[in-house]
């Protein structure tokens, strides 16, 4: 599980870009962090992983408190994470086999010989049995987006995070992306947490949702819920469009009748 407690940031001159968030992202689920363009998504993100670091505020990792953590024991948490930035954010210069092996150079033991068949196990997992050897701009961007997934647990974390995962993917693609974070969470009972703004991959896949307005939790709960809050904001958001319109319409007056 990880806890955010009361975190705010603000940049350099700039009104806070992150207001006094607290929440819990629990193991196993599929947690998404949702909310319009610039809302504060990555910026929120990005201080859990420890990328910013938050004016105030703190972050735990099953009870660990980040700012209370030792440089060795930030060590250790990095090798616990597993990160999927937004775009695939492979390296060009390097082939698939050695983007997977990166991270397991950067922050594990194992040798040579044991990061190749570890690449090659979680290569294999998201699908991928035949482009070893191939560079990044060789694959397609749904071949991109597995690759840079078996990257993200090629050391086994515990703890997942997914920057716009199915972004610039067709339909198609985005929704095989989500089922695949899916699994491998469900599999190795990660805490996964998403950053969307994809209404789509909310409705197929999430589970716990933190909607985010403006910098503020204007909202969290169970998916189920969403549709029928009381939250202006959020309602905003997700009504956006005429199709949503109706289908909230329909689900108000299908609840009136229920009652
Ligand atoms: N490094 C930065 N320096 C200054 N402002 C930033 C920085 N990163 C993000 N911001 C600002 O923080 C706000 C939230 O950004 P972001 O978290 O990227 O939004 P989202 O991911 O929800 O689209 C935006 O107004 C953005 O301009
Ligand atoms: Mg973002």
């Amino acid at each position: 599980m990880i806890e955010v407690r009361d975190v705010s940031k603000s940049f350099v001159s700039d009104e806070r870009v992150l207001k006094h968030i607290s929440t819990e992202f629990h193991s196993g689920k599929i947690n998404q962090i949702i909310g319009q363009s610039g809302s504060g998504k990555t910026v929120l993100l990005k201080c859990i992983v420890g990328l910013h670091i938050p004016d105030s505020g703190d972050i735990l990792y099953d009870g660990r408190s980040f700012t209370a953590m030792t440089k060795k024991e930030k060590m250790q948490l990095c090798s616990e994470i597993g990160m999927l930035f937004q775009g695939s954010a492979l390296f060009d210069s390097l082939t698939i086999l050695e983007n997977v092996m990166f991270p397991m150079k950067m922050f594990s033991d194992k040798n040579d010989k044991e990061q190749q068949s570890r690449a090659r196990f979680c290569l294999e997992r998201v699908g991928l049995n035949d482009v070893f050897d191939m560079y990044p701009s060789e694959l397609s961007g749904g071949m991109q987006k597995r690759a840079a997934i078996a990257r993200a647990i090629s050391l086994n974390p515990k703890y997942l995070f997914c920057d716009e995962p199915n972004s610039g993917l067709d339909p198609l693609s985005a929704i095989k992306i989500d089922e695949l974070i899916v699994e491998l969470t469900k599999e190795f009972q990660m805490t996964t947490i998403i950053n969307t703004h994809d209404l789509n991959s909310v409705l197929s896949v999430g589970e716990q949702i933190v909607f985010i307005h403006k910098g503020e939790k204007a909202w969290e709960g169970p998916k189920e819920k969403l549709f029928v809050s009381n939250c202006s904001e959020l309602n905003d958001f997700i009504f956006a469009s005429e199709m949503f319109q109706k289908f909230r319409t329909n689900l108000v007056s299908e609840q009136a009748g229920h009652s």
